[in-house]
């Protein structure tokens, strides 16, 4: 299952991000914001970063105006590697390389059609481990408090 969440600025993404799974038989759960209403996007970050970090999603995509905003909040949670990526080319590296479990993206900065591009490239592309397996290792030492 795929975690979504968004707030006003990245509702329109998630709809079409929706669409996409829907078509392709990808299951999901929308944690909200279900509306363009004016929201903030913590509470949204927050609950899609447990859903993944209780392994009850085994990733999230979050939404917000740049992705920025949302993606500081979903990062707070320990274990979440959430990384904003506006282009093919991220949405690759930061599978491959930072095993990132969080695709967060901008609904001020790319259009749907990108942001459906990026979430197939997301959740198609394996991690690579080895001496990335080492990088990521350190930044779970850096939640420790170990380095
Ligand atoms: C909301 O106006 C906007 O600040 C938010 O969606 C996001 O871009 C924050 O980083």
């Amino acid at each position: 299952m795929i975690a979504l969440g968004c707030d006003h600025g990245g509702y329109q993404l998630k709809e079409a991000i929706k669409k996409y799974l829907d078509e392709n038989g990808i299951a999901y759960k929308d944690y909200g914001t279900y509306s363009e209403e004016s929201v903030n996007y913590a509470p949204f970050a927050v609950k899609v970063a447990r859903a993944v970090m209780s392994g009850e999603a085994k990733c999230g995509i979050l939404c917000c105006g740049t992705g920025i905003g949302i993606s500081i909040a979903a990062n707070k949670v320990k274990g979440i590697r959430a990384a904003v990526c506006t282009n093919e080319f991220c949405a690759e590296m930061t599978r491959r390389h930072n095993d990132a479990n969080i695709l967060c993206m901008g609904g001020r900065v790319i259009d749907a059609e990108t942001a459906v591009k990026l979430t197939k490239i997301f959740l198609e592309t394996p991690f690579e481990g080895g001496r990335h397996a080492i990088r990521i290792g350190e930044i779970a030492a850096i939640e420790r408090g170990e380095l």
